[in-house]
């Protein structure tokens, strides 16, 4: 069964007021999404932060097993935390490197990621090597595997970058490193709430992503997956008194489940909206979202090729919502505040965020529409008609 576009419209307050082609920066969260972490504050200011957790234990205790869900994992391989990034970091910064390890990562790798790999690797000696694509854009999984000896000790990919329509192909990457062995580090930011994600079968030891962009949940808020067998054997970077416990004066024990990368301190209202927004995208079916998300996106990147003076640059030989473009003698930014006057979202993205593959293709910015289920093709043709006059 399809997507009742005009019930998860209704379903979105934010459908009445803008066209929004951000979903890769933060979408629009459906009311349910709203009402969880409104009603939640207001009741903590009523009875008391402390207080309202206690009460609410259970209610957040089933946060896990909605993320759990949606990715396939189990609820002890979770960890709730601020962002994406903390995600990963937690799990970049919990592997041990030496001189001569060597990080294999993509073309596409997200700037917070390849800053951290500079980091540790001008600290250890551990080197970063990018594998090459394919000719349609994806990573090269034949070239990673002849990249492989034993001193590769990370595979750390995104499974769809911040600045193109691209989706790598994870599970194939999962295959080799289960094959050699290597630890195999995803970052799903841009790929979990558009399409169905499953750890077993992608193969990988751990998963970052965040709530706020196609999953539709708050800001403020992401997690981390981490493979069940692998958790104790991972150091997180920092530690506090939720992570490990005080239980002697010289000593302290860490935490067996995927807690232990977690701080004492966060957002019980945030975490319930990202259990709500879990549950709400379950409920349409990742699948079908997958297939309206992929429509959508086709029909956007054929509407603007089609304009003179307009690029389509995304690549990959399967491609996610993220449509990217240029036109003609306009800087990004100026597509995007014309398009933003006429009540139409769309965001940059710069060189910056993802060197690598911009300098390879030349580009130092481009404007990048993302679009999600609840999105019309009224609307495509409502932006597409701006993108026309400005080319
Ligand atoms: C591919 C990718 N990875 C990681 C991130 C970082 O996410 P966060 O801002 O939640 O830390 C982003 C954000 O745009 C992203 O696009």
């Amino acid at each position: 069964m399809g997507i009742d576009i005009a019930a998860v419209r209704e379903d979105t307050p934010g459908c009445r007021a803008v066209i929004h082609l951000n979903n890769a920066g933060a979408s629009l969260p459906p009311q349910v999404v709203l009402d969880t972490v409104v009603s939640y504050l207001e009741e903590e200011a009523r009875v008391g932060g402390y207080e309202l957790a206690d009460r609410r234990a259970e209610h957040l205790a089933e946060v896990y097993r909605s993320v759990a869900g949606l990715i396939s994992a189990d609820a002890n391989e979770i960890a709730l935390v601020d962002s994406a990034t903390r995600a990963w970091d937690m799990a970049f910064y919990s592997l041990r490197f030496e001189r001569g390890d060597r990080i294999l990562t993509t073309t596409t790798e997200y700037a917070a990621n390849f800053i951290a790999y500079l980091q540790v690797a001008e600290r250890t000696g551990a080197r970063i090597e990018v594998v090459p694509d394919t000719a349609a854009g994806e990573i090269d999984v034949a070239a990673l595997e002849t990249m492989i000896d034993e001193s590769v000790k990370l595979i750390s990919i995104n499974h769809v970058p911040t600045n193109g329509g691209v989706v790598n192909p994870a599970a194939a990457v999962g295959e080799i490193a289960r094959r050699y062995g290597i630890t195999y580090l995803l970052d799903a930011c841009q790929s979990v709430g558009q399409m169905p994600i499953d750890v077993g079968e992608i193969g990988c030891d751990l998963l970052s992503a965040t709530s706020r962009k196609f999953l539709r949940g708050p800001r403020g808020v992401g997690f981390l997956y981490v493979r069940g067998s692998l958790v104790e054997e991972l150091q997180p970077p920092m530690l506090d008194l939720h992570a490990a416990t005080w239980v002697g004066a010289d000593r302290f024990e860490i935490r067996n489940d995927a807690k232990r990368f977690e701080t004492w301190e966060s957002s019980a209202a945030l975490r319930l909206g990202l259990g709500a927004a879990c549950d709400y995208a379950m409920s349409i079916g990742l699948d079908v979202i997958w297939d309206r998300v992929g429509s959508l996106a086709a029909t956007l990147r054929a509407a603007l090729e089609a304009i003179p003076g307009v690029t389509v640059h995304d690549k990959g030989s399967i491609k996610s919502g993220i449509v990217t473009f240029s036109v003609v003698d306009r800087p990004a930014g100026s597509v995007r505040d014309e398009l933003a006057a006429q009540g139409i979202n769309v965001s940059v993205s710069t060189a910056a965020s993802t060197r690598i593959d911009m300098e390879q293709r030349g580009l130092d910015e481009i404007v990048r529409a993302s679009v999600h289920y609840f999105n019309t093709e009224a609307e495509l043709d409502a932006a597409t008609a701006v993108v026309a006059q400005l080319a």
